[in-house]
């Protein structure tokens, strides 16, 4: 039986920068109550014709590059995304295969919104080790400015664009292989994170009038509870379920969406801050995005290192969770 190995990361943040300061322009809200409450100084935001797919496109091609695998050998393509360039159809993940010039290629897009990059992963893993595909280019991406409110200061100020994308591949070397990935869903709680409207549940007449109810709405003190509950117990689990320790971990990769929810997580775990990966201060919650993302500031910060096992951990809208234990394993 193959395994799955995670060879590479890439990732792309758009150039405009949207400040705590600039916020505090358009909402009623400070840079002290950002910065305290979430741990966030500034988010990218995409221009207004930078799509979805152009991020992940640009994600990918580092991905690409950085695997030494070739772009024909890349059988599937899987788009982590809830700002998908089109609302129903083409995917995603189809515009990013054909800008990217792959062909012959199986592509879809996954909604599990801040859990999509770990089920994503999850999807490649079970691709590859069923023998199905060789080489699966995954990619997390969002241009969540699009869907979200400005006029509402509980949601505004927590989001930001940017993209990430990783390439798994086929190994017959067990060294390399990405332990487990656990995912989970819970739709009692679907009503804490959701855009309520502009689906088939919505009453089409009404989207003139009630426009902003397709942006992101968000019950954001009940999310942060069941968030910290959540996270905790699902990386407690994958850790004794495959009998390792949390100082086994070289970097935990949490998704980043507030600073409080990840040092609560860390805490409880009794990981050290040398262990627990941050970048939210810089790039906001950008859902699908955030971990791969971060695992791409470490490899350019020279930290991420072969054979090392990453431990990711994400929660998000649904709602949804997961976590994996990854072996960083790039081509010898
Ligand atoms: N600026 C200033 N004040 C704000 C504010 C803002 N941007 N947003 C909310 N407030 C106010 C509220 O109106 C409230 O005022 P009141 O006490 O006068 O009623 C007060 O701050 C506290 O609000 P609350 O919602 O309890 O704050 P909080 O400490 O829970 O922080 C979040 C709000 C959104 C930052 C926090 O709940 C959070 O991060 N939740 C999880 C979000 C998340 O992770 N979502 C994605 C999951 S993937």
């Amino acid at each position: 039986m193959p395994y799955a190995a995670f060879r590479s990361i890439g990732a792309y943040v758009p150039q405009k920068i949207l400040t705590n300061e600039d916020l505090s322009k358009m909402v009623d809200t400070s840079d002290e109550w950002i910065t305290k409450r979430t741990g966030i100084k500034e988010r990218h935001i995409a221009a207004e014709d930078e799509f979805t797919s152009d991020l992940g496109v640009k994600a990918a091609q580092k991905a690409i590059e950085r695997s030494g695998i070739a772009l024909e050998d890349i059988d599937m393509v899987v788009c982590a995304t809830i700002s998908p360039d089109y609302f129903c159809m083409p995917s995603t993940a189809t515009i990013i295969s054909t800008k990217l010039g792959i062909k012959n290629v199986t592509a879809f897009d996954i909604s599990a919104a801040c859990t999509g990059f770990v089920y994503a992963l999850a999807i490649a893993k079970a691709f590859i080790e069923s023998g199905m595909k060789k080489n699966v280019l995954i990619v997390g991406a969002e241009k969540l400015s699009a869907i979200t409110d400005y006029t509402d200061r509980g949601t505004c100020i927590l989001f930001g664009d940017g993209a990430g994308a990783a390439i798994i591949s086929a190994t017959q070397d067990k060294e390399e292989a990405i332990i487990d990935v656990h995912t989970g869903a819970d739709g009692e709680y679907a009503d804490l994170l959701m855009t309520p409207n502009g689906g088939s549940g919505s009453v089409h007449d009404s989207l003139d009038t009630e426009a902003r109810s397709c942006f992101m709405q968000m019950k954001g003190n009940e999310t942060f509870k069941v968030a910290v509950r959540t996270l905790t117990k699902d990386v407690k689990d994958i850790l004794q379920h495959n009998n390792i320790k949390s100082e086994d971990i070289k970097h935990f990769v949490p998704h980043q969406a507030n600073y409080r929810i990840i040092k609560a997580v860390g805490d409880a775990l009794k990981m050290t801050p040398e262990q627990v990966v941050l970048t939210v201060h810089k790039y906001g919650n950008t859902s699908g995005a955030s971990i791969p993302m971060a695992i791409n500031d470490l490899y350019e910060s020279g930290e991420l290192e072969a054979g090392e096992m990453m431990l990711l951990d994400a929660f998000g809208g649904g709602l949804t969770w997961g976590s994996a234990l990854v072996p960083f394993a790039p081509l010898k």
